[in-house]
């Protein structure tokens, strides 16, 4: 960037790994609202947490009260939210922290656009398939109620494209699995990289 030089710390992410005694990445969640995302992101930090690991959890309901307040639910805004959060991701990884992310994150490019931002290296895509039919089922929100009757528009999986993902590292699906199996599983890997 023009006129902006990159300044140089003293202090470094190995510095803050060896305090921390543990290496930090990302784990991003991805799927429709109301798959589950929040839950098992919530069961995952417990874990990690229950094992002295230094997390942080952002989460799209959450930092759109917040950070992101000024955004809508378009597909630019979309992409905002998501490359803002990335970035904040990216700080927090750099801190030394394991960051857990629960965020929609509808469309196949900004989530190559996530990965592009934190490194491949630091990445763990995780995809909550819970079919459409089962979340809006469950409807724990209303909303989805909301969104067939045309209160809100642009909803995912009913006015709002999702692009299945592609190039996850782990798959959960909560319609047959539970949620603390799913979490097992994403620990393991989890614990490979840090
Ligand atoms: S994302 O598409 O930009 O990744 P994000 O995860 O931040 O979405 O926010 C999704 C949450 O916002 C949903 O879980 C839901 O509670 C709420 N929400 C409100 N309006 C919409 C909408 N039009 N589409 C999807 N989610 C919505």
């Amino acid at each position: 960037m023009k006129n902006v030089n990159k300044q140089d710390y003293t202090i470094n992410r190995k510095h803050r790994e060896a305090l921390k005694k543990h290496c930090s990445c990302l784990v991003w969640f991805t799927g429709l609202s109301g798959a589950g995302k929040s839950t098992i992101a919530n069961l995952l930090e417990k874990e990690l947490f229950k094992q002295n690991i230094h997390t942080y959890s952002l989460d799209g309901d959450n930092l759109r009260r917040g950070l992101n307040k000024d955004l809508t639910f378009s597909k630019d805004d979309r992409f905002e939210n998501l490359r803002r959060t990335a970035e904040t991701a990216k700080l927090l990884v750099d801190a030394g922290i394991v960051v857990i992310a629960a965020f929609i994150t509808p469309y196949e490019k900004i989530r190559a656009e996530i990965k592009e931002i934190v490194g491949e290296q630091d990445y763990i895509e995780v995809f909550v398939n819970t079919p459409l039919e089962v979340c809006e089922e469950r409807d724990v929100k209303g909303l989805y109620k909301k969104a067939r009757s045309g209160e809100i528009k642009n909803f995912t999986g009913i006015s709002a494209p999702f692009e299945i993902p592609k190039n996850f590292a782990i798959e959960v699906k909560t319609a047959n699995e539970k949620p603390e199996v799913a979490v097992e599983k994403i620990m393991n890997i989890v614990k490979s990289r840090i």
